[in-house]
């Protein structure tokens, strides 16, 4: 008995601090921080779902702050792109930038969507009148002026989207160097920055072509879904042509499986043929399908930080960390090998 009544520290506990330490469980959901002290207290805990989940809450929310996805040795900027609707890239891009933020990096996410999800997804304001990419695009606002901080993750930028953008499309027909505006535009940002995530609109026009030619990396969010695949094709054969014109950095460096319900098969086999065609490119981690992940936008926030001990939220972090790892091996690999990818 004497044992149970002894803290981590092996010190006696008075009986109202025993009784705390009971309650840690039910607190645990609330206030994810205390899962350590439950880890701690036996691998008996471990096995308590609650407890599970607490640990995979602090793991996401990294509350130490401290830099656990390594930075990479220059910015990455990725283009979130596919021009069906609804199959992850705003989704995407909001957690992805929160996870890399959370965990050290330096992020800023663009939204280049009229509708203005990711801006929304990421609580950021984004009515009619405020400073937005529209400005940055047709009008040559410095990113400086426009840019917000994403409240509760200091180290994580937004450039919103407001209606404005709709008319981007016709507006920058007649401007000059009209693809290229995004690209120098994001040079104007004095701030220095480890990730650009530019969530593009689902389309291939113009604002898609902007995003393509200041990235260089394209990520292609997959739903694992009927017809998942179809305009694939033609996605990919845009992206060749804007290599071939425009950017000739571009390639395509990562796929995400998202909207993975595991209770159909036809989940599984959009999985495999994905992995069966581009291989190495398709990010372990899966997104599973679930209604936290669709609901965290709603409180203007990501999965991230509305749920954390959730599995959207891990699938994410682990998706995150996956582009963190690559983009390191991938440095190492360019410092070594001159001109290597
Ligand atoms: N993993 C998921 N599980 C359930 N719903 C999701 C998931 N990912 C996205 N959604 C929902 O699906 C819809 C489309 O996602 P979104 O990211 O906006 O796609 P896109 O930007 O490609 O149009 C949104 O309502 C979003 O909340
Ligand atoms: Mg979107």
């Amino acid at each position: 008995m004497a044992r149970a009544s002894r803290g981590k520290t092996g010190r006696h506990l008075a009986p109202d601090e025993a009784q705390a330490n009971n309650g840690r469980k039910a607190a645990a959901k609330t206030v994810p921080q205390q899962a350590t002290s439950i880890k701690e207290g036996g691998p008996l805990d471990d096995d308590l779902p609650l407890a599970r989940e607490a640990q995979r809450a602090v793991r996401v929310l990294n509350p130490s702050g401290a830099v656990t996805m390594p930075r990479p040795t220059r910015r990455r900027v990725f283009a979130v792109a596919n021009q069906k609707g609804g199959v992850g890239k705003t989704t995407s891009t909001v957690n992805l930038a929160v996870a890399l933020a959370l965990h050290g990096n330096r992020v800023m996410v663009i939204d280049l969507d009229p509708q203005g999800n990711a801006s929304t997804g990421l609580g950021v304001e984004h009515g009619a009148g405020t400073p937005s990419v529209y400005e940055a695009l047709v009008e040559g606002q410095p990113l400086d002026e426009i840019a917000k901080t994403v409240d509760g993750i200091p180290s994580l930028y937004c450039i919103p989207a407001t209606i404005d953008l709709a008319g981007a499309e016709v507006e920058l027909v007649n401007v000059v160097a009209r693809e290229g505006r995004l690209e120098k535009s994001i040079e104007t940002f004095s701030g220095e920055l480890d990730y650009i995530f530019i969530d593009c609109p689902p389309s291939l026009g113009l604002l898609t072509v902007n995003a393509l030619v200041a990235a260089e990396e394209v990520l292609i969010p997959i739903q694992c879904e009927y017809y998942a695949l179809e305009g694939l094709g033609q996605l990919l054969r845009n992206i060749e042509l804007i290599k071939a014109h425009l950017n000739a950095r571009l390639r395509v460096s990562t796929i995400l499986l998202t909207m993975y319900d595991k209770r159909t098969k036809l989940a599984d086999q959009v999985e495999q043929e994905v992995r069966g065609h581009f291989s190495e490119i398709v990010l372990d981690a899966v997104v599973p399908r679930s209604v936290r992940v669709s609901e965290a936008p709603g409180y203007g926030q990501s999965i991230m930080t509305y749920d954390p001990g959730s599995r959207g939220a891990t699938s994410y972090f682990e998706a995150a960390e996956e582009i963190a790892l690559r983009g390191a091996k991938l440095s190492r690999r360019g410092k070594n090998q001159k001109g290597g990818n």
